[in-house]
């Protein structure tokens, strides 16, 4: 936790609610109407439907009225509200602003038991799309257990997690339907998994088809190599063979992009990170994107809403332009960035500081403000933690070898509050991080075209102390 940031996240006080969400935002509107429980929704599995309820603060109540000075919602407004909260379902959000008026609530929720977090934010839940809970087959790295839970930690209430570093990776149907058997028995926030692309089934439409009507969201590919010897990357052309059955299904394909191509780094210092991010440079990230804008561009194919390429965690603002002219140009593209790209900088990186090494690299803190801003335009859709963690062996932290170490860094529990303190440093309001997490970035992946938006909330409580670090 960043020192002098008092984050009190209740997440487990909280109480698992479902609403209908509107593209794009959440309002007292859609809040209010006909609340629904997504434990029915079959790709996503956690513990939410029966468990987090009984294991929570607020067990026993199956009708609970969650006060607040502070409630997010419109346009990330806070206001004082009132959610009524019936067996796990919100059925009503009311502004209220103290016991006073309590007799203008309606009478549905007299014999709700009242939970007054007074000045603290109340939020709906952030959905990360992008994390690695490495399970089945490496539980000694993290786990379904740890890592929901540490998800939850950091008021994050749904997960979809990556084909890798499980093992073994989720390529094939029979596979993903074991994570969501696994994830059933352990997860405690909603969980939802993308398949694997790689070039064994890139051409394999039967064995995709498989995959997808297993349960995944949709597909992950990586157009460098992933570091994960069964899971090699693809070539263009994978990516091509791959593409109609995504825009017939309206699926989304995450790609890893960065294109590695030779590059001249004079021998230095291993333990320099400056040695790291010249290994790395912001052309591989271009030429991906590039390849990847051709590929739609090219791409003749009838697309259902739901289709898109999703660029994850994009480092390198120099490539921002060119996504924003493709979007311009109406191709079905996203962005993510993750709090990491923002919060930290090549700058303030020591030697041997092997925590921070992922990639794509971090840049300086020129390139992340310019990030930043693309955050705040909307060029960038959305923030993911791409939370990956490895056991500390694996990151050479006792020789700091910036080449040996494993890249990944694991900060989902933190990804909020890093953030958040940024945005303060950034001069952007506090809650304009949590409308921004809640609301604007985090929405939307997990709504496939058939199902319509709707996404879980889990209703967590986050007193946000202003601080210096
Ligand atoms: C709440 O859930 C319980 C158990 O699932 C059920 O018995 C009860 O009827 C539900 N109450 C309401 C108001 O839906
Ligand atoms: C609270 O709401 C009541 C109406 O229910 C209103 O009369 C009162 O002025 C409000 N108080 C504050 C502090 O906004
Ligand atoms: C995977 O990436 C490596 C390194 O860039 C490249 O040499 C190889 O051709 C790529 N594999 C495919 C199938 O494109
Ligand atoms: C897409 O292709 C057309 C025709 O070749 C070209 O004019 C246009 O600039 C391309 N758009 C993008 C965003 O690359």
């Amino acid at each position: 936790m960043d020192r002098g940031t008092l984050f009190l996240v209740v997440a487990c006080q909280a109480v698992a609610l479902a609403a209908l969400l509107h593209r794009g935002g959440w309002d007292w509107a859609t809040l209010k109407a006909t609340g629904r429980r997504l434990s029915l929704y079959p790709r996503l599995y956690g513990a939410m439907g029966g468990n987090a309820w009984r294991c929570c603060g607020l067990a026993g109540h199956s009708e609970v009225l969650i006060v607040g000075q502070r409630v997010l919602a419109g346009d990330g407004e806070e206001a004082p509200a009132a959610v009524h909260v019936s067996n796990g379902t919100i059925v009503g959000v009311y502004p209220f602003n103290g016991t006073r008026n309590m007799e203008d609530l309606p009478a549905s929720t007299r014999s709700a038991a009242v939970f007054n977090y007074g000045g603290a934010v109340v939020a709906p839940g952030i959905i990360d799309v992008h994390v690695h809970l490495n399970m089945p087959g490496r539980e000694d790295w993290e786990g379904m257990v740890s890592g929901t839970r540490a998800a939850a930690a950091g008021g994050v209430t749904t997960v979809v997690d990556m084909p890798l570093n499980s093992h073994p990776c989720t390529t094939e149907g029979p596979l993903l339907k074991q994570k969501l058997g696994l994830a059933k028995a352990r997860s405690v926030v909603n969980t939802g998994f993308w398949g694997g692309l790689v070039p064994e089934n890139a051409a394999d439409r039967v064995t995709l088809e498989a995959l997808l009507e297993s349960g995944a969201f949709g597909l992950k590919a990586f157009m460098s190599p992933s570091g994960i010897n069964d899971f090699p990357n693809v070539s263009r052309h994978h990516i091509e063979s791959a593409i109609p059955l995504l825009k017939e299904r309206g699926m989304p394909l995450f790609v890893h992009a960065e294109s590695v191509s030779h590059v001249h780094v004079p021998e230095g210092d291993p333990r320099a990170y400056s040695q790291y991010m010249a290994s790395r440079p912001p052309k591989f990230e271009s030429d991906a994107i590039s390849t990847l804008i051709d590929v739609l561009n090219s791409s003749t194919h009838e697309s259902k809403a739901g289709f898109r390429i999703h660029i994850a965690h994009l480092a390198d603002a120099n490539s921002l332009a060119m996504i924003q002219d493709a979007k311009s140009y109406g191709l079905p593209l996203t962005v993510e960035t993750c709090p990491h790209y923002l919060s930290f900088w090549a700058e303030g990186i020591p030697d041997g500081a092997t925590q921070y090494k992922c990639a794509p690299p971090l840049r300086d803190s020129a390139n992340a403000i310019r990030l930043w801003d693309a955050v705040a335009s909307g060029t960038i859709d959305m923030l993911s933690s791409d939370h990956s963690p490895a056991p500390p062996g694996m990151k050479h932290l006792d020789n700091g070898d910036f080449g040996k170490a494993w890249g990944g860094i694991s900060g989902r529990s933190r990804a909020a509050v890093s953030t958040g303190t940024k945005l303060q440093f950034c001069r952007i309001h506090t809650h304009g991080c949590a409308a921004l997490c809640c609301q604007k970035l985090c929405i939307n992946y997990l709504p496939s075209a058939n199902m319509g938006p709707v996404v879980w909330l889990l209703l967590w409580v986050w007193p946000v102390v202003a601080t210096s670090e």
